[in-house]
This record gives structure tokens, sequence and C-alpha cells, in this order.
């Protein structure tokens, strides 16, 4: 009987200590996707990381418009329309202001823009998952934004509001993965 109780115990104080870390239940909604898709997702993210390490370098050395160009090109979900500009030679500024066009579009323009400029899009995701997608862009252009307004002489003020907007970005990554997994 006390054996009993001391195994209950256990059990139960196994699960207060984990579940705060997440391990008693694994609630993440799972996608599934095709294998080479899924292998892409993958690398994807990590460079999702690289591009966020790059950013944190940037602005460690001061160069708040790398930070912006890396926060605007790097992260990204699907082989990227501002990627494929620039591989059609398109300059930076025309990017830029091609990609605030772009953000004020509804979801069946930027598609038809997608499609024109033969990308990938994002359809096999779940619509909520696409939501998510969307908060990532609006963190990431948010950041770019106030990171190319720095002026030459960044301000303890400037480097706050760029780490807030950091913490934005990586709060939507944290939304995201506490909220999906694939398989
Ligand atoms: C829209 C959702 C979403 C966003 C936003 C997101 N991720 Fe992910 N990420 C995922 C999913 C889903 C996985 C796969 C998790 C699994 O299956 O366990 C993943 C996996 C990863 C992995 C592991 C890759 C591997 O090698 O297995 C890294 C690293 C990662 N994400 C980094 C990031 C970073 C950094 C950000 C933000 C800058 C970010 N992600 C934003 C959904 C997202």
């Amino acid at each position: 009987m006390i054996r009993f109780f001391a195994f209950g115990l256990a059990a139960v104080l196994t699960v207060m200590v984990c579940a705060p870390l997440g391990y008693a239940a694994d609630n993440r909604e799972i996608m599934v996707l095709p294998e080479k898709a899924r292998m892409e997702f993958v690398i994807e993210m990590q460079s999702h990381l690289v591009g966020f390490d790059e950013i944190l370098s940037a602005i460690a050395e001061g160069d708040f418009k790398e930070a912006a160009r890396i926060a605007e090109n790097h992260l990204n979900f699907g082989r990227n329309i501002w990627v494929e500009m620039a591989a059609r030679g398109l300059s930076r500024e025309k990017i830029s202001g091609m990609r605030k066009r772009y953000r004020a579009m509804n979801p069946a323009e930027k598609q038809k823009l997608r499609n024109e400029m033969g990308v990938r899009g994002n359809e096999r995701l779940p619509s909520s998952f696409n939501s998510s997608i969307q908060l990532f862009y609006g963190a990431t252009g948010d950041f770019a934004e106030l990171a190319k307004n720095v002026g030459d002489e960044p301000t303890p003020d400037d480097y706050e509001k760029l780490f807030a907007a950091l913490q934005q970005i990586t709060s939507v990554c944290r939304g995201c993965h506490t909220a999906y997994q694939l398989r």
C-alpha cells in the first residue's frame, strides 16, 4: 500500500515538475507535409535562426541598415518573392518600395503577384498557421522600418525600441513553436 502511494506521489510530482516545461502533454497541432516540403521548411527554419543571429551581429556592429536588410530579405517563408526580385536584378530601393505595397495587398492580390513571380505559396498550410506567418512578417517589417530609420548617432532610446521590436519577432517564433509541430 505504501509502495503504491509512493509510486502515485512520484507520478504526481513528475507531472508537476515537468508540466511547466511542456513535457507533460504535447498539445501542439500536427501539420503533415510531404517529405520534401518538410525538409525545405526545416532548412528555412534553421536559416531563421541564422538570420536572427546575423541581425544581432549587425546591431552589435552598429550597422542598422544591414540589420533591416536581413530582416526583410532573409526572415521568410517559402522561396521568397524578395529574394527572387533581387535575383532578377531589382535594386534594394525598388524592392523596399514593392514590399511596402505588398504588405498593403489583400491575400488574393498577394497570391496573384507570387504566381506571376513564379514563387511558391503557402497553400498547403492551415489558415491559422498562415496567420502566424503574417504576424511574423508584420514583426520583421516593423523591425526593419525602425532599423532603417536609426540615425548615424544611435541613442539609448533607439536601442530600446530596436530590442523591443526584436522581442516582437522572437515572441512570434515562440508562439508558433508552441502551437505547431510537423510530421
Ligand atoms: C509560423 C510558424 C513559425 C514561425 C513564425 C517560426 N517557426 Fe520555427 N518552426 C516552426 C515549426 C512548425 C517547426 C517544426 C517543429 C517540430 O516539428 O517539432 C519549427 C522548427 C524550428 C527550428 C528547428 C529546425 C530543425 O532543425 O529541426 C528552428 C531552429 C526554428 N524553428 C527557428 C525559428 C526562429 C528563430 C523563428 C523566428 C525568427 C521561427 N522559427 C519562427 C514554425 C515556426
